[in-house]
């Protein structure tokens, strides 16, 4: 009885010691495929939403663009379309998609001012660079209209966008709760019922 106690002790520790060392070897093999990918070229996958990392956009701080422009919808980033796309948008305002909005010259002077030195092709953030990239040669008067953000939400179901609390793809802020913090990363969308 005692032997054979010492014998299943033995037989555990030996298993153990065992699998302690090829877990060395393991972890050693691991380590080392890890290190030589990343010493090789240093590649980084651009297109890899988890890599970006300043890719929120500025809040909007300009105060005449704020009264003027997020009485109907709130006010996009700047960075999120063109200078050319804006000055498209400021030249038609007498009808804004079906709006007709009233601003006197030195407010409209001011807000292109704002859009055009914030515009995407200025900013440093990755999402606005993908917006460029997208575009090519188009100039939209809308976000919702350029690829890289329609092809972002072509998978949600067209009746989504069919609700009260929804309307349009334009309306960020129905889905993106920090919209207004230029923070539209999927973990922070909450579709409306
Ligand atoms: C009187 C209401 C009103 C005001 C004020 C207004 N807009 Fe709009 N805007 C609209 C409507 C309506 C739409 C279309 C929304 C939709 O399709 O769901 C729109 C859409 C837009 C879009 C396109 C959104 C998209 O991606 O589809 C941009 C850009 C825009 N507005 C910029 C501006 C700017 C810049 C100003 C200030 C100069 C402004 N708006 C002021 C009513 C307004
Ligand atoms: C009906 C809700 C809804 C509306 C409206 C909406 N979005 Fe989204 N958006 C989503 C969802 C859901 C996702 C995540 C898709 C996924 O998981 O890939 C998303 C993804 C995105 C992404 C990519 C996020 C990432 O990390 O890959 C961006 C950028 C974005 N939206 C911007 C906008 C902008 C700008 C507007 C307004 C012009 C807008 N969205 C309007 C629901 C919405």
């Amino acid at each position: 009885m005692k032997n054979c106690a010492r014998y299943i002790i033995c037989a555990i520790s030996l298993f153990l010691t065992l699998s302690l060392i090829f877990d060395a070897f393991a972890d050693d093999d691991r380590y080392r495929k890890r290190h030589r990918y990343r010493g090789g070229s240093e590649k980084i996958d651009f297109d890899n939403d988890d890599n970006d990392r300043n890719d929120y956009l500025k809040p909007v701080t300009n105060q005449t663009y704020k009264e003027t422009c997020a009485e109907c919808h709130f006010a996009y980033q700047p960075e999120l379309l063109p200078s050319v796309s804006w000055l498209k948008v400021l030249n038609q305002l007498d009808d804004h998609f079906g709006e007709e909005i009233e601003a006197d010259k030195d407010m409209i002077k001011t807000i292109s001012d704002y859009l055009k030195t914030n515009g995407a092709e200025n900013s440093s953030a990755k999402r606005s660079k993908k917006i460029m990239r997208s575009l090519g040669n188009q100039v939209p008067m809308r976000i919702s209209d350029i690829p890289y953000i329609r092809e972002k939400h072509h998978e949600l179901d067209p009746a989504i966008f069919k609700r009260e609390s929804v309307g349009s793809l334009a309306n960020c802020t129905a889905c993106h709760i920090t919209a207004e913090k230029g923070i539209y990363d999927d973990d922070d969308v909450k579709i409306p019922k």
